[in-house]
This record gives C-alpha cells, structure tokens and sequence, in this order.
C-alpha cells in the first residue's frame, strides 16, 4: 500500500467548492485533527456555497490560522494557477450537484464540470512540470470528487470502477467528461490523479434541495413532501463524514490512476428513506404527495464497494443513526436553513414543484 506523500500532517491542500455540503465536512474534519495541515478553499459561493459552513473552522484560532478563503471560479485559470502552486493536494468538490437543476438548466454543470475540470488540470499538468524541473518539491495529487451517477441506472448488480460509463442526465454527464479529461491527463501527461466514485450523500449542512434535507425541512414545516412517481427507484446511502473520511483515505493510500467507489452500503427504495424521516421527525405519511415523475429518472443506483474495502476503509455510520443525527441537525438550525434559501429559492421551488405539487396525489400506503 502506497501513501501520497503529498499529504502527512503540514501539507498545504486546495479544496475546491470547500464552502459547499461534501467540501466543507472534509474542511472541518482535517483541521479538527489538528495536525498542521493547511487549507485553502476555493469557492464561487454559488446558491450551493455557504460561508457559515465553514464558521466551525473560522472562529476557532487555532484552525483558522491553518485556512485560508478564495471566493473564484474552477475555470478561472489566473485564480487557479497561484492557488496550485501553493498546494501540495487538491481535491476537486466543486461541481453544481443537483440533478433536477442540470434537466432545467444544463449549461452551468458544463462549464464548472467540463471546463472547470480542465482549468484545474492544466495547474496540474503546469506544476508537475515544475516539479520534474526541480522547481518545487513534488507534484501535487489530484483528487476528483465523482459519483455513481456516471454508471447510469443499474437494473440488477452493482457498478465495478471498470464498468463503462453510462450517464443518463446533464449533471451525470458532466460528471462523466469531467473524469474522463483526469483520466486522459493521467495518461497523457502523468499526472498524479484519483478518482472517488460517491454514492448518495446526506448529513448536516446539505442544501435543502435534494432529498433528504428537503424532506426533512418541509416535514418540520409541515409543508407536503414531493415524491417523484412510484417512490421505488433505488439510492444508495453515504453519510457526509464517510464521504469525507473516504476522501482523505483515498489521498493517502491510492495509486496514481485509481478509481474508487465510495458505496454507502444502504441500499433503499426511496418510499423507505421517507418512511424512516417521517417517523425521525414525528410526522405521517399524511403530508407525502406522488407527483409527476423526473424525466429520465434513474431507477437505481448501486457500487461494490470491495475494492475500496480491500485498501483498509468501510462505512462507519448506520443509516438510521445518520438519518437520526441529521434530522435533529436540521432541527436545531433553523437560520441555517432560512440562510441557505438563497434569493433563487422561491423561483427554482416554484418552478421545479407549483405544478407538480397541483397534480400531486396523496399517498395512503406507508411503504
Ligand atoms: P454542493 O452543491 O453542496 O457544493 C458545491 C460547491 O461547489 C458549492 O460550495 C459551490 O459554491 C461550489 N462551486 C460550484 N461551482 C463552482 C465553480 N465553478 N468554482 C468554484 N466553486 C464552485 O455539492 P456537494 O454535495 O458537496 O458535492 C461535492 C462533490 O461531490 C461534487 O463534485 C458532487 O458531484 C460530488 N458528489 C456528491 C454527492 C451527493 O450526494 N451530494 C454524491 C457523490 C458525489
Ligand atoms: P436527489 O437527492 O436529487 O439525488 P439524486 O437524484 O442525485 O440521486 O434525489 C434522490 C432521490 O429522491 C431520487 O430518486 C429523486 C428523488 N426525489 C423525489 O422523489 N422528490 C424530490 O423532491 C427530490 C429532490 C428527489
């Protein structure tokens, strides 16, 4: 097993789209151990982005000394050159994430996932050249945060990393080019890279647009709850601080090259996810409405998880702790969610549900 050796205690990593869900637990948890690793983020603060998840870091002195923030854009080259050859490690998490988003408006996934990808590879490309030139100390690794999404629906099975890609929506799409530009630096210019492959992520500080916190959120408010068809297709779940902790394993232990599915192990149907949230936050099957389904929805997605388990990591949290913890997160900050309801909030709500929630129907059966 090989270690980075960019990234003992004391290196200097660029975490990109750090002020969002998944870059902002991996922030908290390195600089938590207090082992002299220093950060930089790089965040366009889109509606996604929110300052206040980095405020654990920001005001505690000791780890706000070791963190720096960049408000700028992936496919920004003059912000991302400077920012690259200060880094030891970069971790790419910036991406617009949220599928239904990507069926609306395609363009932006293309530009932070296609170009933004290339941006930040070039920098890569820039200084391992300086590094075999003897102008800095090693290369920097890069680590690109994808997703099962670029599998495509899976009927039966589960997704090995050698598995062809088949991305069915413009956010998984653009999550597909965006790792097939690393492969092809990797290949073509040797450059130092890796790739985990997450599943479904949920924990504190996600925006409340995708599932779970949007479930939770308008659960507690006693808003109706908008189940996209028949509420089978399948997700399969990866608490935040696994994701993170995947992250920073794979950083040491992987091979330049690797590939890695990051598999929650929780497999479930979505009417169960809702059933377990309804009965976290105290409510009934009473505010579920089925609603008109996502076009193309993916019906399941599932990962052996093996070849990551082989390397020495596994999940650590139970979902229904997760789910638990997460709920009774959400619980106790409201102005958290009241901030991250950004000025576009209404309008994509409005858009995405008025009318679906109009033809919505209730549901009666509990799972
Ligand atoms: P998020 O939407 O919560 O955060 C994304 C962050 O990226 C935001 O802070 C946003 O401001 C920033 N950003 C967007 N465009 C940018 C740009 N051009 N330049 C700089 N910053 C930019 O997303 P997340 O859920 O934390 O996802 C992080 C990564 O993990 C993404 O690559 C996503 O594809 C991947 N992923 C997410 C999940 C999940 O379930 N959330 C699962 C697997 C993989
Ligand atoms: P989401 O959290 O958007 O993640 P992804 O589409 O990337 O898997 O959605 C998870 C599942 O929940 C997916 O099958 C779509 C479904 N869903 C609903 O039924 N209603 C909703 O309002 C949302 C946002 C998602």
């Amino acid at each position: 097993m090989t270690r980075s050796p960019a990234v003992p205690g004391g290196a200097h990593i660029l975490v990109t789209g750090g002020a969002g869900f998944i870059g902002s637990q991996l922030v908290r948890d390195v600089l938590s151990r207090r082992d002299g690793t220093r950060i930089t983020v790089l965040d366009k603060l889109t509606y996604a982005g929110n300052r206040a998840n980095l405020a654990p870091v920001e005001s505690d002195p000791e780890q706000a000394a070791r963190f720096a923030f960049v408000q700028g854009d992936i496919a920004d080259p003059a912000v991302v050159a400077p920012l690259a050859a200060e880094a030891d490690t970069i971790v790419n998490a910036a991406a617009e994430t949220h599928v239904d988003r990507s069926i609306l408006d395609p363009e932006a996934f293309l530009r932070t996932g296609v170009i933004g990808v290339h941006v930040l590879l070039e920098a890569v490309r820039h200084e391992t050249e300086r590094a075999a030139d003897g102008a800095r100390p090693a290369a920097p690794r890069f680590l690109q945060v994808s997703t099962d999404e670029v599998y495509g629906s899976i009927p039966a099975g589960r997704s090995v990393e050698t598995d062809a890609l088949g991305p069915r929506s413009p956010y998984a799409a653009a999550k597909a080019a965006g790792e097939l530009l690393v492969r092809a630096y990797h290949v073509t210019y040797n450059i130092d890279a890796v790739v985990t492959r997450g599943s479904n992520t949920y924990g504190p500080y996600q925006h409340p647009e995708k599932l779970i916190p949007l479930f939770v959120t308008n659960a507690l408010a006693g808003a109706p709850l908008p189940m996209y068809g028949d509420g089978m297709q399948v997700r399969d779940w990866l608490h935040v601080a696994d994701h993170a902790a995947a992250i920073d394993f794979v950083l040491r232990h992987a091979e330049p090259g690797d590939v890695l599915n990051v598999a929650g192990g929780t497999e479930l149907p979505n009417r169960d996810v809702i059933g377990r949230l309804l009965a976290a936050c105290g409510r009934d099957w009473s505010l579920v409405r089925t609603v008109p389904d996502r076009p193309g929805h993916d019906r399941r997605y599932a990962m052996d998880g093996g070849r990551l388990a082989a390397l020495g990591w596994r999940p650590q949290v139970a979902f229904d702790d997760g789910l638990a913890a997460t709920v009774a997160w959400y619980r106790e900050h409201p102005d958290w969610i009241a901030q991250s309801r950004t000025a576009d909030w209404d309008a994509y709500y409005a858009r995405q549900y008025a009318e679906r929630l109009e033809r919505g129907v209730a549901v009666d059966e509990v799972r």
